[in-house]
């Protein structure tokens, strides 16, 4: 049926089909990266959930591998839910994830590779001391979920952050535990910030003020800052701050207050969710994983028989300029792929002009591009936001992108553009938008 010639990514992971969401508990372990994911083995749509797992040499070509943890107990029963993988200097993984058990409650489990030296960790054993912690008093049992990676405070704890809410009060509490079985709850937040709901996937790391390497999770001290992002479930983007973590007072606070998590940055602007970094021991890095919740509805999905991707992974380092964002770039092992390269200079683009760049023939496309923009205009213009006019309407510096997929009349296309916005004489606001409407399997998402 030529309706339904869907095209799948030979770039992004994704399982052969069926249902994924987010990642959950990625590591590197004995020449393997593992990613474990949200699956659903029987359908495209949401359920059931399982953890897929597969494994890689360079974090782009990767070999599927049987699940790893599949809803078998009571207190995992209604899906085996996200968690982190803790690296223990004892040489153990102690993988934490959140079940759903039989009446919905939100619980918090261990595993534990069977093996820990088979380098594929294809076997996990559930602990039996399962479930290891309860939602506390206050919590509601539909919001506590998404164990992080753990950290070791300088009492030689552990601690654990759990992202929940209290009202419209986005929250992240903190255990300790010395064992991964018994934890104590502090009496405060790492953090939380009024009207941001529930705080899914919660991520709390280290990055260094100076340099690229990354850190590994429990580094802290002088030169250090901390990244804690959240997973808004009202938003459905992935905020983070840059702050300063008190391992003795296990407090996050934010260098700038107008800029805390959810009222600031995200790691991006289209569809990224319920992301998770790793430290990579190996390469000493940083790596950031995202989930691409594409745009199609359950009707084509199903037709379709799978649903969503993982982004190519990303390295993160501290940006250096202002130690106020983060940087973010596609892991160098990426580069294996691009097998031929074309690169075009000082080409002119007019306004409401196309230029179009001849390549010949590809099935996949990395493109770079930097622009150049040159002022035609010095007058506050009156737009206020955004992306809403598509790529079609102009603002007075753009908008001014790439078309891709386009054929010769232009009828079809996906743009990937900016609309740098005149807000007042002297400052810009730049939008970063693509618009998919002259995309011809493009459906209209409610979202
Ligand atoms: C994020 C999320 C997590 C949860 C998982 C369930 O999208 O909702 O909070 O653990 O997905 O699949």
């Amino acid at each position: 049926n030529a309706m339904f010639t869907w095209q799948r990514t030979a770039y992004h992971f994704q399982p052969q089909r069926n249902w994924m969401n987010g990642c959950a508990g990625p590591l590197y372990h004995k020449g393997w990266y593992h990613i474990f994911y949200q699956y659903n083995p029987d359908s495209a749509v949401w359920g059931n959930i399982t953890w897929g797992h597969a494994v890689s040499r360079d974090l782009i070509h990767w070999l599927l591998l049987p699940l790893a943890l599949v809803p078998d107990r009571w207190y995992d029963v209604n899906g085996v839910w996200t968690g982190s993988a803790t690296r223990h200097p004892d040489g153990n993984i102690y993988m934490l994830y959140t079940g759903s058990t039989g009446n919905l409650t939100q619980v918090q489990n261990l595993a534990h590779p069977a093996d820990p030296s088979d380098p594929l960790l294809l076997n996990w054993v559930k602990n039996p001391a399962n479930p290891v912690l309860l939602p506390p008093p206050g919590i509601g049992p539909k919001d506590f979920r998404d164990p992080t990676t753990a950290w070791l405070g300088p009492d030689g704890l552990w601690r654990v952050a759990i992202g929940s809410r209290m009202e419209k009060l986005g929250i992240t509490l903190v255990y300790k535990t010395r064992d991964f079985l018994s934890y104590e709850l502090l009496d405060h937040y790492l953090h939380s910030v009024p009207g941001t709901g529930m705080w899914e996937c919660v991520d709390f790391f280290p990055v260094a003020v100076n340099g690229t390497k990354g850190l590994d999770t429990s580094a802290a001290g002088e030169g250090i800052k901390h990244v804690l992002k959240a997973s808004l479930d009202d938003t459905k983007l992935d905020h983070f701050a840059v702050g300063t973590y008190d391992p003795v007072e296990d407090l996050w606070t934010p260098d700038d207050p107008k800029n805390d998590v959810g009222i600031g940055l995200k790691y991006d602007y289209g569809r990224y969710y319920a992301s998770k970094t790793f430290y990579d021991q190996e390469k000493q890095r940083r790596i950031l994983w995202g989930w691409i919740n594409e745009t199609d509805t359950e009707f084509d999905d199903l037709k379709k028989g799978w649903a969503s991707l993982q982004t190519i992974p990303r390295t993160v380092v501290l940006d250096g300029r202002t130690g106020a964002d983060l940087l973010q770039w596609p892991v160098e092992e990426i580069e294996s792929l691009r097998l031929r390269s074309y690169c075009f200079e000082d080409v002119l683009v007019g306004p409401g002009s196309v230029v179009p760049l001849h390549i010949g023939s590809a099935t996949q496309l990395d493109i770079m591009a930097e622009f150049e923009v040159e002022l035609i205009s010095g007058k506050k213009t009156d737009e206020e936001n955004s992306c809403d006019g598509g790529a079609a309407e102009r603002s007075s510096l753009g908008p001014f992108g790439i078309l891709a997929l386009a054929d010769a009349s232009l009828s079809e296309l996906t743009s990937v553009f900016f609309r740098p916005v005149q807000t007042s004489a002297d400052a810009v606001t730049t939008y970063f938008c693509t618009d998919q409407t002259r995309f011809s399997k493009f459906t209209f998402d409610p979202l």
